[in-house]
């Protein structure tokens, strides 16, 4: 039989770099071809090759009622035969910003955005013009998008900053980026001691999704709050994986601790380019054309994508959506971990609403050194093992998964039949 993925991704080489369009599609770190996707329904996926997988991917997070759901595919059908793009401000937007704000008190004013690295990025801009300093907090293990001052890895020691963990962006970009370990208070508390005035903002996972799925402890949670407030820093939650996906008002509803900023993106624009930073209007205030942060976007509010992310909104906010969507994601996880137990597989798993992580160790890791020990190829063996099996997880041990309201409890327990036989093969 002809293998139209492996044309396709030797097709995609020659003419986009690696074959694909952002880079853990391109299966570079549990090798193989990956799956080019013709057809999206419910809970489920179709490659190339007319084969059908139990899609755990979820487009990374937004297709969390199932994909190409009727009613959103109808709202974005409507909004079409309207028009694709004015570059002038809709009714859908204002419409849009009270929902969300509706959902997330916090968020007293926002700004809608294509992507999740325009809105952190904007963010931290914001925090800094609001703030008048420089300096910033990120999490070793947390991914906030690509922009510059955020790809940054972990200096040599504790309050030196962090170095660029990507080619082209030059150290001086970096240097105002400190990067601390997720759950460490102490360190928190001690950089907080030194540099407190320095501070603009500290941006944070929530939850992380980027590392797998890591919590943190109440503790942290706290402190973070408690010293960003006594220090006049912003808090910025960056929502784009756990907003409407952990909750509906999201990470900051679980808790109970509300930041000054959030950024949102994945499951407000229901599988269209839709994001959005929001937050305290005091902040807002700052951005252009009020204050003198700059941001704009060609495509910034995009009706087709508001009309998705609208009627993505609405369908979330029915009756039991969040208890059955938390149900499903903890038989499922509760399911793996039986399996692996029967087979003598040293592994756990957690979840949080409709977003779970699988760990391939003997406990729940804290934070990235401790993730980073978890064992990457007994994944490997996972991941081939449910894919030629027709199960997709994403590409890498180091990523969360996402369960959707299509997902019913039949096809949860054919996941679970096919893990155990997957786990099966691996304690032989
Ligand atoms: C927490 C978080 N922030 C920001 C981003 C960047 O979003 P985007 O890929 O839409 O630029 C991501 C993407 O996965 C994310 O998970």
């Amino acid at each position: 039989m002809t293998n139209r993925n492996e044309q396709l991704f030797n097709r995609a080489k020659a003419v986009i770099p690696g074959g694909v369009n952002s880079p853990v599609r391109a299966f570079g770190s549990v090798g193989g071809i990956p799956r080019f996707i013709k057809k999206a329904e419910g809970a489920y996926v179709w490659d190339e090759n007319d084969i059908r997988y139990i899609d755990y991917v979820g487009s990374w997070g937004p297709a969390i009622v199932g994909h190409a759901h009727p009613e959103v595919i109808e709202a974005v059908r409507a909004a079409a035969l309207d028009g694709l793009s004015f570059g002038a401000p809709t009714e859908a937007e204002i419409t849009i910003a009270e929902e969300i704000g509706k959902l997330v008190p916090s968020v007293e004013q926002l700004r809608l955005v294509s992507s999740g690295t325009e809105a952190t990025m904007t963010a931290i801009r914001l925090a800094r013009g609001y703030t008048g300093r420089d300096k910033i907090i990120k999490f070793e293990g947390c991914y906030h998008g690509h922009s510059d001052s955020l790809l940054v890895k972990a200096g040599s020691g504790l309050l030196t900053f962090g170095n660029p963990s990507s080619a082209g962006v030059p150290a001086d970009f970096t240097k105002h980026t400190l990067v601390l370990e997720y759950n460490n208070v102490a360190q928190l508390e001690e950089t907080f001691a030194q540099l407190g005035g320095k501070i603009a903002c500290v941006i944070i996972e929530p939850f992380v999704g980027n590392m797998n799925l890591v919590r943190p402890s109440e503790n942290f949670v706290k402190a973070l709050r408690a010293l960003t407030e006594q220090h006049g820093a912003v808090l910025i939650y960056d929502e784009v994986m756990t907003g409407f996906r952990v909750a509906l008002g999201g990470a900051q509803s679980l808790h109970g601790v509300p930041p000054d900023l959030t950024t949102m993106g994945k499951v407000i624009g229901g599988g269209m380019p839709l994001a959005a930073f929001g937050g305290k209007k005091e902040i807002m205030a700052c951005i252009s054309p009020l204050g003198g942060v700059y941001q704009a976007g060609t495509l910034s509010g995009n009706p087709v994508a508001v009309a998705a992310g609208l009627k993505t909104l609405e369908i979330i906010q029915r009756p039991g959506f969040y208890e059955n969507l938390t149900e499903r994601t903890e038989q499922l996880v509760n399911g793996f971990k039986a399996a692996a137990a029967d087979n003598g597989i040293d592994f756990t798993a957690d979840s949080v609403g409709g977003m779970f992580g699988l760990y391939f160790a003997d406990h729940t890791p804290q934070n990235y050194a401790d993730m980073a020990k978890s064992d990457t190829e007994a994944f490997k063996h996972f991941f081939h093992g449910m894919l030629e099996r027709g199960v997709a997880f994403g590409p890498s041990a180091f990523e969360a998964a996402f369960v959707s309201a299509a997902h019913t409890p039949e096809i949860i327990e054919e996941t679970i039949a096919i893990a155990r036989d997957v786990f099966q093969s691996m304690s032989r």
